[in-house]
């Protein structure tokens, strides 16, 4: 019975993007390289695998409206990370546990076992008296048709004095021979990270509590992630009750004898208002690769909506593919992956550009492009600098490099009559021979990278494509660079 519910559920949806599908051909604010869904709603990746020779991206996903709401799985396949191919949806919510208008199919991840895929995601009900959350197990043979697991929820309930409405985003791997998951969870208004170990998949037991706040790192921890990374272990979260913080991380080691990670250093993953629920999955070169959301809750303080791009029928992106690495005082750099530079068209180079006040960045296209600037910080007297993107001589986001104070920041206050806000970070390099700047700007993002990419900056902005020129300025004494390179880039989305 519930194998036919979801098969016609999913029917309904697909007939939904079929029809509506079409209006995306007018959608100006469409990314040109990021990934999208098709048309409608989409959040968190999950699920992210390399599966039968493709890269395999399913999302938090809602088909019927530019909102979110009864959460969908949907489903795309790549070569590279880059050039999509949609597939059918492959959850929807259909069950007791998981079909509710404001729960469904929530967040989660996928594992590979004896030749199928299965798919390990939050059940969010409610039955009138509160939400509630179990983990659920999903399995397909081909890899595009799933099944739910009869015997769903796997995890009914969390243990003992947590709370059930918040118990979520199981992230699954396999160690020695067993399964394990984390999965977020709330218990007396601080968040845990809850591990669980199993031999099949289906049948799973508590093991300890893997890590958690003291308050210090907030009440929630959404979207946890936990993996291998040299000879350290990762956890990752996007935390709720931060403020500015949507994304950490933390460094450590594992005891899986006492299901214990112990930690001595903490990161920000990404310090822009649009990074959040980054999902790691290891491509099968061995690199550990992080996608993220590139949007944020209506709980962040600098929340305003997700966006004027609900106008057009859709709404959402993902963050560009970084490559996660471990540096030797065990801090991480997440570096854009080496794919994207496949996509680099036509280049324009300037060497020793010495800038006194202002120096425009020509490329034939400035809505959408890659730059790298390198400053040459013995030969720079200026205090900071700006990078004017998407401007038209009134509205721009201004990144600042302040060499002086040694910050960055984002403000996009002025950026398209529509986003507010100024995001800021501590440089953390204090490299005194150059510093560089790498920057992807897409339709309607704008992702900025420095310090070796141990630090980066990712935010929406809604610029028209008016708002074309793109320009560096220098404050107070002059500024050299020993590089500018601006690439035009291939359009891969519609
Ligand atoms: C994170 C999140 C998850 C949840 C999902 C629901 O962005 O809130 O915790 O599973 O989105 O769509």
């Amino acid at each position: 019975m519930s194998r036919e519910q979801m098969r016609m559920n999913i029917a309904k949806a697909e007939a939904q993007i079929a029809a509506t599908k079409p209006d995306m051909e007018h959608a100006v604010m469409r990314q040109k390289y990021h990934f999208m869904a098709e048309q409608g709603w989409i959040n968190d990746p999950n699920g992210l695998i390399f599966f039968r020779g493709k890269y395999h991206f399913f999302y938090q996903y809602n088909p019927y409206d530019a909102y979110w709401g009864a959460m969908h799985w949907g489903h795309a396949i790549s070569d590279d990370m880059l050039h999509w191919e949609y597939l059918p949806i492959a959850l929807a919510p259909s069950e007791p546990y998981d079909d509710h208008k404001e729960g469904g199919c929530f967040s989660g991840s996928s594992i590979e076992h004896e030749g199928k895929l299965y798919l390990v995601y939050t059940g969010t009900t409610n039955y009138g008296d509160g939400f509630i959350q179990s983990q659920c197990v999903a399995c397909s043979e081909d890899g595009v048709h799933f099944d739910k697991f009869e015997g769903n929820p796997v995890i009914p309930a969390p243990p003992e004095g947590y709370d059930r409405a918040n118990f979520r985003d199981p992230k699954v791997w396999k160690h020695d021979g067993k399964f394990y998951l984390v999965c977020g969870a709330k218990k007396d208004n601080l968040a845990h990270a809850l591990l669980y170990r199993s031999a099949d998949l289906l049948h799973w037991e508590f093991v300890n509590v893997l890590a958690e706040s003291r308050g210090e790192l907030g009440y929630m921890w959404e979207c946890p992630d936990f993996y291998p990374l040299g000879d350290k272990y990762v956890l990752m979260f996007s935390p709720m009750g931060l403020h500015e913080r949507t994304t950490v991380y933390l460094v450590g080691d594992m005891n899986y004898e006492t299901g214990k990670f112990t930690y001595a250093t903490t990161g920000e993953i990404d310090w822009g208002f649009d990074y959040y629920a980054p999902q790691s999955f290891l491509a099968p070169d061995g690199r550990r690769i992080l996608v993220a959301w590139a949007n944020a809750w209506d709980w962040m303080p600098w929340w305003k909506d997700w966006g004027p791009s609900f106008k057009e029928g859709w709404c959402g992106a993902f963050n560009l593919p970084r490559e996660a690495k471990l540096c030797e005082d065990n801090s991480l750099r997440f570096i854009p992956v080496k794919e994207l530079e496949t996509l680099r068209g036509d280049k324009a180079e300037a060497d020793n550009v010495v800038v006194e006040d202002s120096y425009e960045i020509a490329g034939k296209n400035g809505v959408f492009f890659e730059l790298k600037l390198i400053v040459d910080r013995k030969k720079t007297t200026a205090e900071s600098f700006d990078l004017i993107l998407r401007s038209d001589g009134d509205k721009a986001s201004v990144v600042t490099v302040d060499l002086k104070r040694q910050q960055m920041s984002f403000d996009r206050s002025n950026a398209d009559g529509w986003s507010r806000g100024k995001t800021r970070s501590p440089l953390l390099l204090q490299n005194p021979d150059e510093l560089e700047v790498h920057v992807y700007v897409d339709q309607s993002s704008i992702e900025v990278y420095t310090d070796d990419y141990k630090t980066s900056h990712s935010c929406n902005v809604f610029a028209s494509n008016d708002q074309n020129q793109n320009y560096v300025k220098a404050h107070n004494g002059i500024l050299h660079m020993k590089k500018v390179i601006i690439w035009e880039l291939e359009k891969t989305m519609k």
